[in-house]
């Protein structure tokens, strides 16, 4: 059997992508895999076990003993549910230090190939096109201004209950955007073949419009 389709949507962080792949797999009938969910969990369990966020090989090891399962909404780590836990800022900050660890990268790059099976997949992370997906067959790029998307990072956690502060989460946006940008392994890039979509003034239902139209023209030939 050939393998499943992908649909890999990259961009930097707070740009939609997770609210996009879910809608789009939502209209396919696909699966959904959210890779920075999976730096959130090492990120959190190097917070929990005191581990140094530059001590590569010890990261990795975390990475690789983590009994995750992901199951309709739930994020379970050595069986206990860890969704809300993990979108912290203080973790995702941390998360973004601890991806940029090549033995880290390496450490959960079956785990998230083993997400690909039939109908299709939608990925969504910094590096699906290029790197762990990079026979998808449509790939998209998805950007906004930097100040759309701290507005919309601030609206989510501040609905969630936590305290945030605009300017501040700005400049940490544009630090964690430029960690990823720069990293030496998987760095945020483009993949050449990469659809680029700017969702600064569309709406969600228009972004996942665009994208079913495009997986519609590539999934003819
Ligand atoms: O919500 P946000 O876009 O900030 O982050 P995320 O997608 O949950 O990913 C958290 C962190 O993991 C990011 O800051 C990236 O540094 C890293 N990441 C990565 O390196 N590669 C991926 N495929 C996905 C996430």
């Amino acid at each position: 059997m050939p393998l499943a389709p992908v649909i890999a949507i990259d961009g930097p962080t707070a740009s939609g992508k997770g609210t996009i792949a879910h809608a789009v797999a939502r209209e396919l009938g696909f699966g959904c895999l959210d890779s920075g969910a999976l730096y959130r969990v090492v990120a959190l369990q190097a917070l929990r076990r005191k581990v140094d966020p530059g001590d590569a090989p010890a990261l990795a090891q975390l990475a690789r003993d983590a009994r995750l399962r992901f199951d309709s909404g739930r994020v379970e780590l050595d069986g206990e549910d860890v969704a809300g836990a993990i979108r912290a800022e203080e973790v995702g900050r941390l998360a973004s230090r601890v991806a940029a660890h090549g033995p880290v990268r390496d450490a959960l790059l079956q785990l998230q190939r083993s997400f690909r099976r039939w109908p299709g997949l939608v990925a969504d992370g910094r590096d699906m096109g290029t790197v762990v997906f990079a026979d998808a067959c449509l790939k998209v790029f998805l950007t906004a201004s930097v100040e759309e998307r701290a507005g919309r990072r601030f609206k989510q956690l501040k609905e969630k209950g936590y305290s945030v502060n605009l300017a501040a989460l700005l400049l940490d946006l544009r630090e964690r955007d430029e960690r990823d940008r720069t990293r030496a392994v998987a760095p945020l890039v483009a993949a050449e073949d990469a659809w680029q979509l700017d969702a600064t003034n569309l709406t969600i239902d228009e972004v996942v419009a665009q994208v079913l139209a495009w997986y519609g023209a590539v999934s003819e030939h």
